[in-house]
């Protein structure tokens, strides 16, 4: 198999998001519900070496910029190790990762020192309260700790994402903003999307991408689109004051027609597409000894097929009425 696989709608394979857990500290109203469900067996998991050899493969098939995400990335116990590895690779232009920041002050130093490149923080609400009310948790203070920690250890190129629901925390943008100058990091507002464990998402309240841009006009002034990099699902804008900031429009004016990404679970299976219902196991034939040779032309042939626009058939489904979730549960156990 040669050169980088490209699927029906001639969209190349690119970006790779590795979950590295399905477990999180913090249970989002937005992402998780409060009970248990049935965590993934350790020995489920994809092992450090399995993660490493699987990303190998997908970088030699064009997917150079790698994510590590969760639940929670930094629950997985000796991270830093992983990223000293994937970071080592030939081929990693990027490596990047999203995490809640609830445990990054006593990782921050580490992630650095192993060749983390990017590090992108949920933040959501700058008010403790309503951290509280809406993670579930109360450790708000723990994840101003990691974001300054993360500030001081001069991981550079930081961002914090924000979920923007109505009702919830769309008073808090120029809040957001402001916060995001005093710590050198790039805001992205998001907006709100039903998918993973958002059971009480409704299009009501999705404060989009037209009514962030309208709110932050109000408070600045004039705000001024900036050109498009590349693929990367933020659209970036700036303010009369120079301070750039980034909204992802996922639910009102979905990327699908660029997207490059896929995802890999914590148990090893493959996904084409943010909303699949079904993906492909790669633990399975990695378990069985499979050669990378043989990794690369499943992976090649299944991308080749890929014809998923999640976000793009949402849009379609709510026009008609229909209002579909993809659970948590259906996304990682398929
Ligand atoms: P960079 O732009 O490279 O920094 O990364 P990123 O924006 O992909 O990273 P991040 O994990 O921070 O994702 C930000 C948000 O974009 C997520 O919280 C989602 O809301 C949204 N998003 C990420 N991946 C996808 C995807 O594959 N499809 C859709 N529709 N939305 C996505
Ligand atoms: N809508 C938008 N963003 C979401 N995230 C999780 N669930 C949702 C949702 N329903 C975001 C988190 C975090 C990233 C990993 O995914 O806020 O920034
Ligand atoms: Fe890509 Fe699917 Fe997200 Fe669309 S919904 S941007 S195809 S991952």
């Amino acid at each position: 198999v040669d050169g980088i696989p490209v699927d029906v709608f001639g969209r190349p394979m690119g970006a790779l998001r590795i979950s590295l857990t399905d477990r999180c500290n913090l249970r989002c109203r937005y992402c998780m519900p409060e009970e248990e469900y049935a965590w993934l067996p350790r020995e489920d998991l994809l092992t450090f070496e399995e993660i490493e050899r699987l990303t190998e493969v997908f970088v030699s098939l064009g997917a150079d910029k790698v994510r590590l995400t969760g639940g929670e990335p930094l629950l997985r116990r000796d991270l830093p190790e992983l990223v000293r590895r994937l970071a080592g690779l030939p081929g990693v232009k990027d490596l990047a990762m999203t995490t809640n920041g609830v445990l990054l002050a006593r990782h921050a130093e580490h992630l650095r020192e192993a060749g983390l490149h990017r590090l992108t923080i949920s933040l959501d609400t700058l008010r403790p309260d309503r951290f509280t009310e809406l993670t579930r948790r109360g450790t708000y203070p723990d994840v101003m700790a990691g974001i300054h920690a993360a500030v001081a250890t001069g991981l550079t190129d930081l961002k914090i994402d924000t979920v923007v629901m109505r009702g919830v925390n769309e008073d808090e943008l120029a809040d957001l903003v402001e916060f995001g100058k005093k710590m050198s990091a790039e805001v992205r507002f998001i907006e709100y999307m039903d998918v993973g464990g958002a059971t009480g998402w409704t299009p009501e309240k999705v404060f989009s991408r037209k009514e962030i841009l309208e709110t932050l006009a109000r408070e600045y002034g004039p705000v001024e689109e900036l050109r498009k990099t590349d693929v990367a699902p933020a659209d970036r804008f700036q303010l009369p004051d120079g301070t750039v900031f980034g909204i992802i429009s996922s639910t009102t004016q979905p990327f699908c027609a660029t997207c490059d990404r896929s995802r890999l679970t914590a148990d090893g299976m493959w996904l084409r597409c943010l909303y699949a219902m079904t993906g492909t196991d790669l633990r399975a034939p990695l378990r069985a000894g499979a050669s990378p040779d043989e990794l690369r032309e499943l992976i090649t042939g299944t991308w080749q097929q890929r014809r998923d626009r999640g976000a793009v058939d949402r849009v379609g489904q709510r026009a008609r009425g229909q209002q579909v979730f993809v659970s948590v549960e259906t996304l990682k156990r398929d």
